[in-house]
């Protein structure tokens, strides 16, 4: 009977979810049980990605514009950039806004803008090609930046227990939580260790005869949070820990994890770009501009906004240099950040490039992209989360994607975890988590804990963390790809099917595990 609803549905071109996913399921009233592998390890929740953890953006009507620019004809820069220093002189409003530069209908020239003050909105007319604001980039490495100046200090470290802690819970045990508070922000600190390197192979990678570092051992990866409860020597965070956290794992004491509270001054929030048009010159040849990156920044946001011709090129020889080559990126002290309806296009197609771009690169943690299309191009990576070591929570949600096969929805490089990719459509290409193996320089084991949910791509492949070169190690990371449509491939140096997988080739209910992860945190906090 099942089977036949089935059928039916899916012979009527009917987007509709006829099937439970067997790990996030759904009761009538929306509420959602997660089911636990053996280590138990599971699905992370999603829903506190985005500005204010989750909340809608204000509505650009909450945040008047306070100075509006007109295009000169010359060299916009300067104009544009008094006017955001102007505003950030301004008092904050009872929103924690200061106010708009609204840049008028018509096109200026702009080289660089920075954003660096708390509450100041950069503001196009809109995205009508004659009457909606474009600005013309002359093509240097950022045209946008939203970037706060301090860093964070911090207190005392109180260290977790010696206890495994599985994937996808939000709770910690520590040692002692005397003079903690619920309230406090921490930043939670792990260190690379030679035995976790190990265990995935990634001391093993050769190129060109010369030994490859991974991830350095040593490294210390942060994980930024807030203390939303401290129980009998546990606390617990305002979202996931986005990894599993494993005793065995430890070279020594010194590698047990750690907790320490934080103050950031200053930390910028509140910022804004929306509403234009923005295009890079289609003829630079060494092209790695980025449109806009956020750093040392929260609670920010980008949306609508047309971009053309961003991070095309550059690098048509073997071999990487330092370059951004994204169209926006947040760094990995950014976190709530939104961005949303963006409209990437691009005029040309350049497949002679060695290092294709990574389009959205979301370092950081608690960001949400969404409701994106992109068209045009060759050979890139969309949505390339991340560079090396995002730290989820973070979700793509909703983008549609129009281009060739070289378009790959894929992790770039170098251990990022807890992303979430969710109905990404991306027909002729690829929606992938996979091992790369030495490319790039030893890029290795990308992503640990992603999950592909309800995507659309010609091939899927998901690969779980494993050890390449000894087939008796144990798989203790995984990558779950679970529904939608497409050629469920075994990936970059596999032969067989390595992921962990729920109902490859059907769409699964919910349709978004986001949004129903959202839905079902509304419900509870009501
Ligand atoms: C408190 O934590 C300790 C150590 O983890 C555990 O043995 C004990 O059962 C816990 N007590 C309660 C009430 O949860
Ligand atoms: C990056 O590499 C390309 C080709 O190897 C070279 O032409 C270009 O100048 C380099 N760019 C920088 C910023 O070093
Ligand atoms: C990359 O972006 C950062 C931050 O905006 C900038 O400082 C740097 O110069 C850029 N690097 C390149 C190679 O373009
Ligand atoms: C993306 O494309 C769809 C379908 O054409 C359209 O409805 C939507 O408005 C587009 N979104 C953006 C951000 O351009
Ligand atoms: C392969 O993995 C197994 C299981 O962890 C381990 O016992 C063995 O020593 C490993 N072999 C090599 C060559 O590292």
């Amino acid at each position: 009977m099942k089977t036949v609803c089935l059928f039916l549905l899916l012979s009527l071109g009917a987007a509709i979810a006829v099937t439970q996913s067997d790990l996030v399921t759904s009761d009538s009233k929306g509420k959602l049980s997660y089911k636990k592998n053996d280590q138990g390890d599971r699905i992370m929740d999603y829903s506190s990605v985005g500005y204010r953890s989750g909340q809608d953006l204000p509505a650009p009507s909450v945040i008047p514009n306070k100075i509006t620019v007109k295009p000169s004809g010359g060299d916009d820069t300067k104009s544009i950039q008094d006017a955001i220093t102007k505003v950030s002189a301004l008092p904050l409003d009872n929103n924690g806004f200061r106010g708009a530069v609204l840049l008028a209908p018509g096109t200026f020239n702009v080289d660089e803008l920075k954003l660096s003050t708390s509450g100041v909105i950069l503001r196009g007319s809109g995205l009508d090609a004659t009457k909606g604001t474009t600005i013309k980039v002359k093509g240097s490495s950022t045209s946008v930046s939203v970037y706060g100046s301090k860093s964070p200090k911090f207190g005392k470290k109180y260290p977790l227990t010696k206890t495994y802690v599985p994937f996808g819970g939000n709770t910690l045990p520590l040692k002692s939580t005397s003079g903690l508070k619920v309230g406090d922000s921490i930043y939670i600190f792990t260190t690379v260790t030679a035995k976790f390197v190990h265990l995935l192979g990634m001391d093993k990678l050769v190129r060109h005869n010369a030994p490859q570092t991974w991830v350095a051992v040593g490294s210390i990866i942060t994980t930024d949070r807030i203390i939303t409860s401290i129980n009998n020597g546990t606390i617990t965070l305002d979202a996931g820990y986005p990894d599993s956290i494993r005793p065995e794992l430890f070279d020594s004491d010194e590698d047990v994890p750690y907790v320490s509270t934080y103050v950031w001054e200053d930390r910028i929030e509140n910022v804004g770009v929306e509403n234009l048009r923005a295009i890079h010159p289609a003829t630079k040849a060494t092209n790695t501009d980025q449109f806009l990156t956020i750093g040392k920044a929260q609670n920010c946001w980008v949306r609508d906004l047309y971009l053309q011709d961003f991070g095309t090129g550059g690098e048509r020889l073997a071999g990487c240099n330092s370059s951004n080559k994204t169209v926006v990126t947040t760094q990995g002290d950014a976190k709530w950040v939104t961005v949303q309806r963006l409209n990437i296009h691009y005029t040309y197609t350049d497949d002679t490039i060695a290092a294709p771009p990574q389009i959205l690169s979301m370092l950081g943690t608690q960001i949400l992209h969404r409701d994106t299309n992109i068209t045009g191009g060759g050979k890139y990576w969309p949505m390339s989360s991340g560079s090396t070591r995002a730290r989820g929570p973070t979700v793509h949600y909703n983008v549609n994607i129009v281009s060739g096969s070289g378009a790959k929805v894929v992790p770039h490089m170098r251990w990022s975890t807890g992303i979430l990719y969710d109905n990404i459509v991306n027909p002729k290409g690829v929606v992938g988590i996979t091992y790369r193996d030495t490319m790039g320089s030893g890029h290795g084991w990308t992503m640990g804990w992603g999950v592909i949910w309800n995507c659309e791509a010609a091939i899927l492949s998901v690969q779980n963390p494993s050890n390449m070169f000894n087939g008796s190690a144990p798989v203790l990371y995984h990558n779950w790809l679970v529904g939608g449509r497409g050629k469920n491939d075994p990936g970059y140096k596999s032969k067989s099917l390595m992921g962990t997988y729920d109902h490859v080739g059907t769409t699964v209910a919910p349709q978004s595990l986001y949004v129903a992860q959202l839905k079902d945190k509304l419900k509870r906090s009501n």
